[in-house]
């Protein structure tokens, strides 16, 4: 190495060492991509995607003050919000729209009743309903009610859990609406509520399937074979 450039490169290191001790104690120094240490605070529910960067004046003239009180405004501002009380979801598909409505019945033994009378399934008895609800009672039901529905499950059969009655046994005359009445509810200790897990077109399916298995494990001609009436039934 030459005398010089060996001169060149201890003036580079001692500027460096320099650099790297003097100033502001507090500062970090140089910063690759700073993005990466100090990464901007995002609210949850705030719509970044619109925040007005670009932002006229209402003359037509640019202010960046205007701009970062309108950025600063949006970024305060919850746009996720839950629907309105009463709002009731549209579905374009018609089929689907009778399960947008809220189920109103309470969780009471006078609407256990009620529900029995008045609550009727938006989907018909068919053969491909059924074996919906199958796949649903078979990954959800069937361990503790039993492949028939006899009420001997596995988790009643080797752990001691108290049994249902069997579908075409004392449930065997159980109308739907009490099905699903018990299936959105629970029914007494034994029978937790399914709410949270199936909505409301899966309760409807399972339910088809307990009628199925009400009826033998035969296509019921007797259940109701109406196509949804998807605008005045607000109580599935
Ligand atoms: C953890 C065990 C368990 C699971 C899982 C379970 N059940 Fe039950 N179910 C019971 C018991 C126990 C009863 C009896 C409750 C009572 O009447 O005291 C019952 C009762 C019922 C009844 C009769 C309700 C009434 O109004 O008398 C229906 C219908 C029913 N279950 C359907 C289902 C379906 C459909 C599923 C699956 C989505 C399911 N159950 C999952 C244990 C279970």
């Amino acid at each position: 190495m030459s005398k010089h450039s060996t001169l060149l490169t201890s003036a580079a290191l001692a500027v460096f060492a320099l650099a790297s001790c003097g100033g502001d104690p507090d500062s970090p120094g140089i910063e690759y991509f700073p993005d990466m240490y100090r990464s901007p605070a995002v609210e949850a529910y705030v719509d970044y995607g619109q925040d007005p960067y670009v932002a006229e004046m209402p003359d037509g003239t640019y202010d960046s003050d205007y701009a970062d009180s309108l950025v600063l405004k949006q970024r305060m501002t919850q746009q996720a919000r839950k629907p309105v009380q009463g709002t009731i979801a549209f579905s374009s598909d018609a089929s689907k729209a009778a399960f947008n409505f809220p189920y109103t019945y309470a969780n009471t033994p006078e609407d256990y009743e009620r529900a029995g009378l008045e609550v009727k399934c938006p989907l018909p008895m068919s053969q491909e309903n059924v074996d919906k609800g199958k796949v649903i009672y078979d990954k959800m039901c069937k361990h503790c009610h039993g492949e028939k529905g006899a009420g001997d499950g596995t988790v009643v059969n080797v752990a001691g859990y108290p049994q249902p009655g069997a579908y075409n046994g004392p449930l065997k005359t159980l109308p739907e609406g009490k099905i699903f009445h018990s299936l959105t509810y629970g029914k007494n200790i034994g029978m937790g509520s399914h709410a949270s897990q199936l909505n409301k077109e899966e309760r409807w399916l399972v339910t088809r399937y307990v009628q199925y298995l009400q009826n033998d494990g035969k296509l019921s001609a007797s259940a109701p074979v109406a196509v949804a009436d998807t605008t005045a039934t607000p109580v599935n």
